[in-house]
C-alpha cells in the first residue's frame, strides 16, 4: 500500500527548520537509526541544523549514500568530505560508513557496503533529487532491484556537479547504494527545494512510475514523505 506523503514549506528557514525538527524527532523516537543520507546541495541546511543538537546523534549509524569516483583524496567537493564537513565531524556517532569508488578491490568494497546494509537495513533514507529523477547515482533505466554498484553518470549530471567541483575535477562514474536498498529502507524522505526541481517533482509524484523517473519509483513505497518547498511544489 503506497503512503506518499507531500509536505509542503515556505523556502527557507520554514523548510530547514522543519525537515531538521523531524530529524530530530526521529532520533529521539529511535535513538540508533541507521540512516542513509545524501550529499548535493539540498539537505546540507538540514544537517546544519540538526548538528546544532548534536547528542541526538550519539547512537545512531550513518552510510553515506554514493562518491564519485576518481577524485583526488584532499577534494573537498567529495560526498565524504561534504557529509563531514555539515553533519559527521560534528556529531558523535555510533558507526559512520563512507564509500571508496578507488579501493584496489572496487568488489570487496561493494560488497561491504551491502554487508553493511543487510546487517540491519536501512531504517531512514534521506535522498535529494536529481533534475532527470535520479536518486544517489541511480540514473534513468537504472535497475529497481540493483545493490550497491559502480555507475557511469549522465551527462547532465556531470554537467550539473560543476557546480560542487568547480573545474578542479569532471568526475563521470561513481558508486551508489541501489534502488533495491533504497526501495527497501523502512522510510523515505526525498528532500527537493527550488522551482528549477517542479517539473521533475511532478513526474515523480504525480505521474505513473516508471525506471526512465527512478524517484518515481517511491511511489509504491509504504513509508515515503517528500519535503518540498513552495516553489519545488509550483
Ligand atoms: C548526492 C546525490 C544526488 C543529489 C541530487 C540532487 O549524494 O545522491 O542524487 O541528491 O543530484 O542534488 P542537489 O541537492 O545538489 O540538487
Amino acid at each position: 500500500m503506497s503512503a506518499v506523503r507531500r509536505v509542503v514549506i515556505a523556502a527557507g528557514d520554514a523548510w530547514v527548520d522543519a525537515v531538521a525538527t523531524a530529524l530530530l524527532d526521529r532520533l529521539a523516537a529511535a535513538p540508533d537509526l541507521r540512516m542513509c543520507l545524501a550529499t548535493g546541495s539540498t539537505p546540507l541546511p538540514v544537517y546544519d541544523r540538526a548538528a546544532r543538537s548534536p547528542e541526538s546523534f550519539a547512537q545512531a549509524s550513518v552510510l553515506l549514500l554514493d562518491e564519485f569516483g576518481g577524485l583526488p583524496a584532499d577534494e573537498p567537493a567529495s560526498c565524504d568530505c561534504v557529509l563531514r564537513d555539515h553533519l559527521v565531524d560534528r556529531v558523535p556517532l555510533a558507526e559512520y560508513r563512507s564509500i571508496d569508488p578507488d579501493a584496489d578491490d572496487l568488489a570487496a568494497e561493494l560488497r561491504s557496503i551491502d554487508t553493511w546494509i543487510d546487517g540491519g537495513g536501512i531504517d531512514l533514507a534521506v535522498l535529494g533529487l536529481g533534475r532527470n529523477g535520479h536518486l544517489g547515482m541511480n540514473e534513468p533505466g537504472s535497475p529497481p532491484d540493483g545493490r550497491t554498484a559502480r555507475v557511469d553518470l549522465a551527462p547532465t549530471t556531470i554537467e550539473g556537479a560543476q557546480r560542487y567541483f568547480e573545474g578542479r575535477a569532471h568526475p563521470k562514474w561513481g558508486v551508489t547504494v541501489g534502488l533495491r536498498d533504497l526501495l527497501a529502507a523502512r522510510e523515505v524522505w526525498v528532500l527537493a527545494t527550488g522551482a528549477a526541481k517542479a517539473d521533475i517533482v511532478v513526474a515523480s509524484v504525480d505521474r505513473p512510475a516508471t525506471t526512465d523517473v527512478p524517484a518515481s519509483l517511491l511511489r509504491n513505497h509504504p513509508e515515503c514523505t517528500w519535503w518540498l518547498d513552495d516553489p519545488a511544489d509550483s
